[in-house]
């Protein structure tokens, strides 16, 4: 792995405070605990996890860039999809995981302009440093509409309306899982023999878990058959059990996720031989979950044909999966560009290589998808017109 930068000594701190807290967690629980409790703390743990912490995050300064952050066209776009929504659907947004806010002041400001204001703009946001910093990004760009925004602790008991979640999922903790020759074991944590810190340790799978495994790679790997050697995946447990929580909860709307990840044939794909699990910090990408636990993101990609499965359990119909790239440009983005003034040189071109970074297939385009369930809504989402690849879900 190249040389990551080193955090400072208060990050370094609370890096290791998080450690310790860590090392009694897999004490207690006999020595080994899943990798799924493991990205829990990682991520969440109160005080000390990286998106409970109060650190940057997103953004140049930060670890990663979304694309709300990218780009102003994004908001822009997926304001298109929701005012068409709203034709059918009470005007409210529950918008999870919010970021800095950018994403909802887009929203909120073009929503403004297209005459479709919603009622309530309602923040699902775990993270009380990331609150703070959203209300005072929408105070500052639409603070006209800051009253219709609220920030709430847990999931609505009942939901109607849209509800969004960009790069939210990801960001949810996953079971890691190694096959080999049909035999299923659990990859969990252990303390490191050889120091501080920690390392992988396998062991058999429960039968419950080897049984999911084995019924997703077959259904995957098909005729094809499976690979030789060692295969190491991710399931994506708690991510599906949250599409089927909120998409339980939506009475009448619809719901859109926006994300990195594949239908399940191609997540599970024989030759994707080591997963999709990636950590960021401070843009870089790697593969080292246990690189200064509490500093950096942890992600998995999306199993899109799991998230379809569960909202459908829901009773929630799929009413569209494309490419980012092409739900983009079918919400106007182009269109959107094409309009934007260009007496200022320098922001057309800024405007315009983020329309490039959100559409190119060697960004954000290909790699990340759309995907919109519904209910009591009708089938015709301008965001999936052109092209719809629902079939590829299985
Ligand atoms: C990669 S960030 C994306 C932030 C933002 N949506 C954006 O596009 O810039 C992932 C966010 O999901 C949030 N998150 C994860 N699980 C969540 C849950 N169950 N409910 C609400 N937010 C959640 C995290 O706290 C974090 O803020």
């Amino acid at each position: 792995m190249e040389t990551l930068p080193l955090p400072g000594d208060e990050a370094a701190g609370a890096s290791r405070a998080l450690v310790q807290q860590i090392v009694r967690t897999i004490a207690r629980e006999g020595g080994w605990i899943g990798f799924d409790r493991f990205m829990q703390m990682a991520l969440y743990e109160p005080g000390l996890g990286y998106y409970a912490a109060g650190s940057r995050k997103f953004g140049p300064g930060g670890d990663f860039v979304t694309a709300p952050e990218l780009s102003p066209l994004f908001g822009q776009c997926l304001a298109r999809q929701c005012a068409h929504w709203f034709e059918s659907a009470p005007a409210a947004i529950v918008e999870f995981g919010a970021g800095s806010g950018a994403l909802a002041a887009q929203l909120l400001a073009t929503l403004a302009e297209l005459g479709a204001v919603p009622d309530t703009y309602r923040i699902v946001e775990v993270s009380a440093a990331l609150r703070e910093r959203q209300r005072e990004v929408l105070a500052a760009r639409v603070p006209a509409l800051l009253g219709r925004v609220e920030w709430l602790d847990a999931l609505p008991p009942r939901i109607e309306g849209v509800v969004l979640a960009n790069e939210v999922l990801d960001a949810m903790p996953v079971r890691l899982f190694r096959w080999r020759d049909g035999v299923v074991f659990e990859r969990g944590v252990v303390c490191a023999s050889d120091g501080p810190g920690f390392a992988f340790a396998d062991e058999l799978a429960s039968r419950a878990l080897a049984d999911l495994v084995r019924e997703r790679l077959a259904e995957a790997w098909g005729e094809a058959g499976a690979p030789a050697g060692d295969y190491v995946s991710e399931l994506g447990e708690q991510a599906e059990a949250w599409v089927e929580t909120v998409a339980g909860r939506l009475e009448r709307g619809a719901m859109l996720l926006l994300d990195y990840g594949f239908p399940r044939a191609e997540f599970y794909h024989s030759q994707r031989a080591h997963g999709t699990l990636q950590c960021h910090y401070r843009h870089r990408v790697h593969g080292d979950p246990f690189f200064w636990p509490g500093l950096q993101d942890i992600t998995a990609h999306v199993d899109f044909t799991a998230a379809r499965e569960a909202a459908s359990r829901a009773g929630l119909a799929a009413l569209g999966y494309n490419s980012q790239a092409r739900f983009l440009i079918d919400c106007g983005l182009l269109e959107r560009l094409a309009r934007y003034p260009r007496e200022d040189a320098g922001e057309w071109l800024r405007i315009a290589q983020s329309a490039q970074m959100l559409l190119s297939e060697a960004e954000m385009g290909e790699l990340f998808k759309a995907i919109a369930f519904g209910r009591g809504v009708p089938d015709d989402a301008p965001g999936f017109v052109t092209r719809d690849r629902r079939g590829a879900l299985g």
